[in-house]
């Protein structure tokens, strides 16, 4: 049986039309079977989204993007902003193509396919990829940041919190805690 954090999905897509509202806008967007959170807007997404403050002009990753909850968000909220997406699963991929139309959307194993730097990377990770798959894209993102680039994270503290917050202080030099709602955390690690 597949996973939503795997390449290729069982099945056929069966998608569907979902619609949320954050940030005092309301969106709408393409989900479909085989893909995280494909009900609507993932409550750690909402919080990630909610906690991330930008200048207008940055260069953002949206880092296992799924079908592209948060460069939806983001680009509506910042049109200026300059988006790469990247996911893991093909769906995903061609959902989030869907969703955000001019976004640079990517099939991407951790940064495989995305060799350039940004201003900003954010990620709700695939924790039910296991810890390793975590770590990895933790490490890999620090070399994908610019100076003074911002490394945004969210994960339910009683699951996993604490350990991801002791990576990113080990690979940042130090962590900062953006945000504590409804159990969830943003940390932040700034290169
Ligand atoms: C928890 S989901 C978050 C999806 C979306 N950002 C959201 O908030 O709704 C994590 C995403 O990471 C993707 N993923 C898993 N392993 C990955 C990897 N090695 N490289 C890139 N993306 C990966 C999964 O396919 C999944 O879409």
């Amino acid at each position: 049986m597949s996973h939503y954090y795997d390449e290729e999905q069982d099945g056929s897509l069966r998608e569907q039309t979902v619609a949320f509202s954050v940030l005092g806008r309301r969106f709408s967007a393409v989900t479909g079977s085989g893909v995280f959170s494909k009900g609507g807007l993932d409550n750690a997404t909402r919080v990630l989204v909610e906690s991330c403050s930008l200048r207008g002009t940055e260069e953002c990753l949206d880092l296992g993007c799924g079908w592209g909850a948060v460069g939806l968000v983001l680009k509506e909220a910042h049109p200026d902003i300059s988006l790469v997406m990247s996911d893991v699963n093909t769906r995903a991929v061609r959902l989030a193509r869907k969703n955000v139309p001019g976004a640079d959307v990517r099939l991407s194993n951790g940064f495989s396919n995305v060799p350039e730097s940004f201003d900003m990377i954010l990620t709700n990770p695939p924790y039910a990829a296991g810890r390793e798959v975590c770590y990895r894209l933790i490490e890999e993102s620090f070399g994908h940041l610019r100076p003074r680039g911002r490394f945004l994270l969210v994960v339910r503290y009683r699951k996993g919190g604490k350990m991801l917050e002791q990576k990113i202080k080990d690979v940042f030099g130090d962590v900062e805690v953006l945000k504590k709602s409804g159990g969830f955390r943003v940390y932040q690690g700034v290169r």
